[in-house]
């Protein structure tokens, strides 16, 4: 990437064919709910890279709790309290202990500038984590790990209740032994705790032959079925029984056999699972309208590796094909692999710099094909978002010069202009993931907006906590679009029921005037790595605050 490359401008109209509202039964397990109360009581992250005993406007008692430096990530995994019967504890736990209840402060009205870091992505770690189940011999190494996700610390939880043993050598990094496994059937407590747990039904019935794993937590943002899992896995030979609230696997013919899987809506967690399994078939799979998205084209280089013999071709395209290695075991001596940086993330800090205002806002760390659709609209919005090479240590898969920095101009609230429409869409279209976020830069921006979101049936629902700032929205009856109108925003308290709507209502605290309480950043910490200093180091006056 050459020094000051502009972001090509690529807007218009993405959009995609059917949703998939309504389209399954719903299958999920059950999450645990979120209740908090709402009164702020305890400073338990720092702002400005300082942590210090201060006292707020309530008059409540804050204590100070040791995080993140700079808005790098902390080198800590998250304490679960959720089970007491896992049998084995993680080597690396226990540092930060984030609570539920605990909520953000956010004084809006400061403009960003200064550099923030991306970390790794949270999305392809889940799905690396399942596929080290496939690693008989030898430990694998994932650098630029996200570790202090919530949603990290379950699934390495999922692999220890499977006999895998998980240490933490150096900060963001996490190294595996799944040499031994003692059981095919990972702790439903940990499994409920998150969606992408269900990946590991395929590395593990690969590997072991069989599998039972209970259905999946994770977001409340629609029905997430895993259908389209469960077809993928019959179709290379599996037998599938689903029943108490659990899928039991097994082999028909003893072993897995390749074939030809077309998705008939291109899932990534069901590409992902195909992906796994073909790895260790006997034979070719060819899997057509395949999911294109990066954390998939990451698994398939992950799997290339860790699979001596094993081929893949096709990754980042609709068409994947896999020689399969007929179980003949995985490298014995081991293997690294560097995690992509999270697309989302980054989208997340080019929001920020829009919606706040900036003159210079510079994002770390990127791959910028990744974020091409997310810097398109907001371009097209009237920020100015160029790329130069990044001075952040790149992977070995990608390669140094493939990471930029994208640094970011924008004239903050109130100066951008609305798009006409936008619609959410698999890769390489506008992420899902981006579409709460989105609706903030939207709401303070002048003009009307209509939003489709075409992926998840439930995703409106930082649409309905943004109206609490006074947003000026109004939600579709069947709640898959909404036609925003700018304005300016108010600060007030407000409620987190996801991790991107949650983080979405945070970005619009950074715009309204006065105070915004995000309450319940439980959902935010699944997904974003020090949040609140990574916010202060870029110049946001954010607080985070336990609620009582
Ligand atoms: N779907 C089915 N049947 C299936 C699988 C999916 O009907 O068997 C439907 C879903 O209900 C949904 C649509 O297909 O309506 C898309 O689901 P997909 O399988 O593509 O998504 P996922 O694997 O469940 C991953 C990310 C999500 C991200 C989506 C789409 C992980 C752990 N999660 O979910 O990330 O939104 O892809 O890009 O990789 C997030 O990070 O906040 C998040 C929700």
């Amino acid at each position: 990437m050459k020094a000051s490359d502009r972001v090509g401008v690529r807007v218009g109209r993405v959009v995609f064919g059917p949703g998939m509202a309504g389209r399954y039964p719903c299958e999920r397990g059950a999450l645990g709910g979120c209740g908090t109360s709402s009164r702020p009581a305890v400073v338990v992250s720092r702002a400005r890279g300082q942590w210090a005993r201060a006292r707020v406007a309530t008059g409540d008692d804050r204590r100070t709790r040791s995080g993140g430096e700079s808005g790098r990530n902390p080198p800590d995994l998250i304490v679960n309290h959720g089970s007491e019967r896992r049998g084995r504890q993680l080597a690396t736990e226990g540092l930060s202990g984030r609570g539920s209840g605990d909520a953000m402060v956010v004084r809006g009205g400061n403009r960003l500038n200064g550099l923030v870091e991306v970390s790794g992505s949270k999305n392809a770690v889940l799905a690396l984590l399942a596929a080290t189940l496939l690693a008989d011999s030898g430990k694998v190494n994932l650098k630029n790990v996200p570790t202090g996700l919530t949603d990290v610390g379950n699934m390495v939880r999922v692999l220890e209740s499977l006999g895998a043993t998980a240490s933490q050598p150096s900060p963001g990094t996490l190294e595996l032994d799944c040499s031994r496994l003692s059981t095919s059937e990972p702790d439903p407590v940990f499994v409920g705790a998150l969606r992408a747990s269900f990946l590991v039904a395929a590395p593990l019935l690969g590997r072991l032959g069989e599998a039972t794993v209970s259905l999946p937590g994770g977001c409340k943002i629609g029905t997430r079925p895993v259908d389209l899992h469960l077809f993928g896995l019959r179709r290379l030979g599996a037998t599938v029984e689903v029943g108490g609230g659990s899928v039991r696997l097994g082999m028909a013919g003893g072993a897995l056999r390749g074939a030809d899987v077309h998705f008939d809506y291109p899932s990534v967690g069901a590409t992902e699972t195909v992906l796994m399994a073909a790895a260790v078939a006997a034979g070719t799979t060819t899997i057509t309208n395949a999911a294109r998205e990066p954390e998939v084209e990451d698994l398939g280089r992950f799997l290339s590796s860790l699979v001596p013999g094993c081929s893949i071709s096709g990754l980042g395209t609709g068409t994947i094909v896999v020689e399969g290695s007929g179980g003949q075991g995985t490298r014995s001596g081991g293997i690294a692999h560097y995690v992509i940086p999270d697309r989302i993330e980054a989208g997340t800090f080019l929001a920020c710099g829009a919606i706040a205002g900036s003159d210079g806002l510079v994002v770390s760390g990127v791959r910028l094909a990744h974020v091409q659709a997310i810097a398109d609209v907001l371009q097209e919005m009237g920020c100015e978002i160029h790329s130069r090479r990044s001075a952040q240590e790149g992977s070995g898969d990608f390669g140094d010069s493939s990471l930029c920095d994208l640094v970011v101009a924008s004239p903050g609230p109130g100066a951008l202009r609305s798009v006409p429409s936008i619609e959410t869409s698999p890769y390489p279209g506008f992420p899902t993931d981006m579409q709460p976020l989105l609706c903030s830069v939207l709401a303070t921006s002048r003009g009307k907006c209509v939003v489709t979101e075409t992926v998840f049936e439930s995703r409106m629902s930082a649409c309905r906590e943004l109206r609490r700032l006074g947003a000026s929205i109004e939600i579709a009856s069947g709640g898959s679009s909404a036609t925003i109108r700018g304005k300016g925003l108010v600060g007030a308290e407000v409620k987190t029921t996801d991790l991107r709507q949650g983080v979405a209502l945070v970005v619009a605290g950074l715009a309204a005037s006065g105070e915004t309480v995000v309450r319940d950043l439980s959902h935010v910490d699944r997904g974003y790595v020090g949040l609140e200093a990574k916010l202060a180091g870029i110049g946001a006056d954010v607080t985070r605050v336990a609620m009582e």
